[in-house]
């Protein structure tokens, strides 16, 4: 259990707030596994029928907390990753998922977005997949979604650029549903979420289940978590989260001499 994430249960709907404000949201392994649980616990419950992921303060979430991909890097952390279970959790849902979006939403906090089925963004919502700025690749299956929804030649430049894409240009792009008023998201996706538990569960879970196929997504996930867990290991990642934890730009062409 952690204080860091909050679930709550009202109207069919199985709302988990991110709640590490102070730290934006930067996702903790104890988080992924609080997230996981309630993700998997919701299949064998008939009275939840929508699963709303939201994040409290300022933004949704700066993602991953790179303090602790730094301690696997040096394998100062032992015991199970729940991470993967997260995503897996993701990719197998049942249920229909709806985010609500506020501020920035960086790395899993944007790839976590292509498993959502609806999803709301604030109007100054930024969205940031900046896995190869540090040293990393994609996860989540984002390699094989974000192509298929935005088209190879922005899906790369957000990978590899790793810069932020506007809450605009994001619904232009199909990456979300909605754009709102920053203070109109909680109402919206709380409406969204409200007439998604009223339609028949069974049809809804079945269509979305047509549209996903959760076997390929994990089978992608696994091809990714191996690269990603070996470029943990180089150099490249060093420096990356050193620069973070130092607060300075890191200095990958060092590296090359
Ligand atoms: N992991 C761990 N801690 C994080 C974090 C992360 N991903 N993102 C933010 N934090 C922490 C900061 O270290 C800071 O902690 P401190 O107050 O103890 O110094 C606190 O959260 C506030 O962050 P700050 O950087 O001051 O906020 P900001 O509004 O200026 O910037 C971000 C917000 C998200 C742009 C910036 O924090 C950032 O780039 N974070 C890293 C994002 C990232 O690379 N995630 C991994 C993607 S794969």
């Amino acid at each position: 259990m952690t204080e860091h994430v909050k679930i709550e249960r009202s109207a069919g709907i199985l709302s988990l707030t991110m709640a590490r404000p102070d730290k934006k949201n930067a996702l903790t392994n104890a988080m992924y596994g609080a997230l996981a649980d309630a993700i998997q616990g919701a299949e064998t419950d008939p009275s939840v029928r929508v699963v709303l992921i939201r994040g409290e303060g300022d933004m949704f979430t700066a993602g991953n907390d790179v303090g602790e991909f730094a301690a696997i890097a040096t394998g100062a952390v032992q015991g199970e990753r729940h991470v993967s279970r997260f995503l897996e959790a993701l990719a197998r849902s049942s249920r229909p998922l709806v985010a609500a979006v506020q501020g920035r939403a960086v790395g899993v906090g944007t790839t976590m977005l292509l498993h959502c089925d609806l999803v709301v963004l604030a109007e100054n919502a930024l969205l940031s997949t900046p896995f190869v700025s540090l040293a990393l690749v994609p996860e989540a299956s984002s390699s094989l979604l974000m192509p298929l929804r935005i088209g190879y030649a922005r899906a790369f430049e957000m990978f590899a650029l790793g810069e932020a894409v506007d809450a605009a240009s994001a619904l232009a792009w199909g990456l979300a549903n909605r754009v709102v008023p920053l203070n109109k998201l909680d109402a919206e996706a709380r409406a969204l979420a409200l007439r998604l538990a009223k339609q028949p569960a069974g049809a809804v879970s079945t269509t979305k289940r047509l549209m996903r196929d959760p076997e390929l997504l994990m089978a992608r996930i696994k091809a990714e978590s191996a690269q990603f867990a070996a470029r943990l290991q180089t150099a490249e990642a060093r420096e990356a989260f050193t620069a973070f934890a130092e607060r300075r730009p890191p200095d990958f062409l060092k590296l090359a001499k």
